[in-house]
């Protein structure tokens, strides 16, 4: 029989291999080999301390000693429980009070919240847009599901959001399906660190309002995955305010996840959240997201659910977990700047880093310069439009000699 014969013969992608997962195995067996110090890994998009351990907020731990065999062992309801649903639009909305509609559905992850929406708000072969700069599973649920990701070039010359590639394409979509679904991932994009800035958010808006005057609609998925891990999380969370009374052509939905934030990256806690200014849009998207949850993994982990609910009620609990959660973050950003300095130094370009797991850098022939890189022990993970860098999983000291060897393999391959 051949190799492929079952699935594929119904069209089903059949993947040669996970890149991230097979560089981060050939960066574990060379540490075994050679020594970890030996070792540059830059492929974890986890966060690790300086020997390689995952970090894991100790409160979040107190937290789950606390639950009660009915809290893991029991079904969720299958939009989530109320009480769930509830702390997530806290959690991302902070002290604002939103004047439109909003509703939560739990998901597994901001994955999950990234599948219903584009299944639930496109029709298959439709063009999902987001940046040419990208997490790679967009195009993976996407392909799941019959659609296609189309890009724009997320960055002008100063490395500032590029509102004229925006723009473009988003007008040749609408012209073309008139439903759009948006992929933004903000505040600190992967793979690059970048957070759309309040000025330019008022801009995205302007260019999406016009975008939809005659016809057409918006769904702006708004990835905030690394939520927490901005630069400032509290005044990030500002741009949502503007979010708040767009019109009815455009619909927000917010992934919300806990993987990061609460560095519970295998429990699955997730949601999606609706914001609109309809009520018929907030119900018809809880109806439709509950039935795509029922369709696919049914409902989701409890455990998460019943642990963000009492976080939720404990004050105390939660001052500790932002309190750790902020010492994290100063770690992460120290690394992320300690490798932007050093880029400086050895005159190598990066994508503009504010905060998040990973930054990036710009270059030709990505694959070739990953593989110069992995005989120099640096292991990190090629792109399209270049090399991505989880600073989540590097020492600062590590971090500091990586831009030279960067640049050197570099100007090897493109020479
Ligand atoms: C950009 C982005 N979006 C969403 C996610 C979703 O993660 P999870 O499904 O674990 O919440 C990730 C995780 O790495 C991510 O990098």
């Amino acid at each position: 029989m051949d190799k492929y014969i079952l699935a594929e013969a119904n069209g089903r992608v059949i993947p040669e291999r996970d890149v991230i997962f097979g560089i981060s195995g050939m960066a574990k067996e060379m540490a075994q080999k050679e020594g970890k110090d030996k070792v540059f890994n830059g492929t974890v998009g986890s966060l690790l301390d300086d020997d390689g351990n995952l970090m894991i907020l100790s409160s979040v731990v107190k937290a789950i000693s606390r639950l009660k065999p009915e809290d893991y062992a029991d079904y969720a309801p299958i939009g989530g429980l109320p009480s769930f649903q509830e702390a997530t639009i806290k959690d991302v909305f902070g002290s604002y009070s939103v004047k439109g509609f909003t509703r939560a559905i739990a998901t597994p992850g901001g994955s999950g919240a990234i599948r219903n929406t584009i299944v639930n708000y496109s029709k298959q072969g439709d063009g999902i847009l987001t940046t040419d700069w990208f997490w790679g599973p967009y195009h993976t649920i996407a392909q799941e599901h019959g659609r296609t990701i189309e890009t724009f070039t997320l960055f002008t010359e100063n490395n500032t959001f590029n509102f004229d590639a925006f723009k473009e394409k988003l007008a040749f979509l609408i012209e073309k399906q008139e439903k759009v679904v948006i992929l933004l991932n903000t505040p600190a994009h992967n793979p690059t660190g970048f957070t759309v800035s309040d000025d330019e958010w008022d801009k995205i808006i302007k260019i999406m309002e016009d975008g939809v005057k005659d016809k057409g609609s918006i769904i702006l998925f708004v990835d905030c995955a690394y939520l927490d891990y901005a630069v400032d999380p509290i005044l990030v969370r500002r741009f949502l305010q503007k979010l708040d009374g767009l019109n009815e052509r455009i619909l927000t939905v917010i992934g919300y996840s806990m993987s990061k934030g609460y560095t519970l990256y295998g429990m699955r806690g997730g949601a999606m959240i609706c914001l609109s200014k309809s009520l018929e849009v907030a119900e018809e998207f809880k109806k439709v997201s509950e039935q795509s949850c029922r369709g696919t993994w049914s409902n989701c982990t409890r455990a998460a659910q019943v642990l963000l609910s009492n976080v939720h009620k404990d004050e105390k609990l939660m001052k500790e977990i932002q309190e750790e959660r902020a010492s994290f973050r100063t770690i992460l950003l120290s690394r992320g700047e300690a490798f932007e300095e050093e880029a400086e130094k050895a005159g190598l370009t990066t994508t503009p880093y504010s905060g998040g797991f990973f930054i990036s850098v710009p270059c030709d022939n990505s694959n070739k310069v990953a593989d110069a890189l992995m005989e120099e022990g640096v292991f990190i993970v090629p792109m399209a439009k270049g090399l991505r860098i989880a600073v989540s999983s590097l020492s600062v000291e590590k971090l500091k000699k990586m831009p030279g060897i960067i640049k050197k393999a570099i100007g090897k391959v493109n020479k």
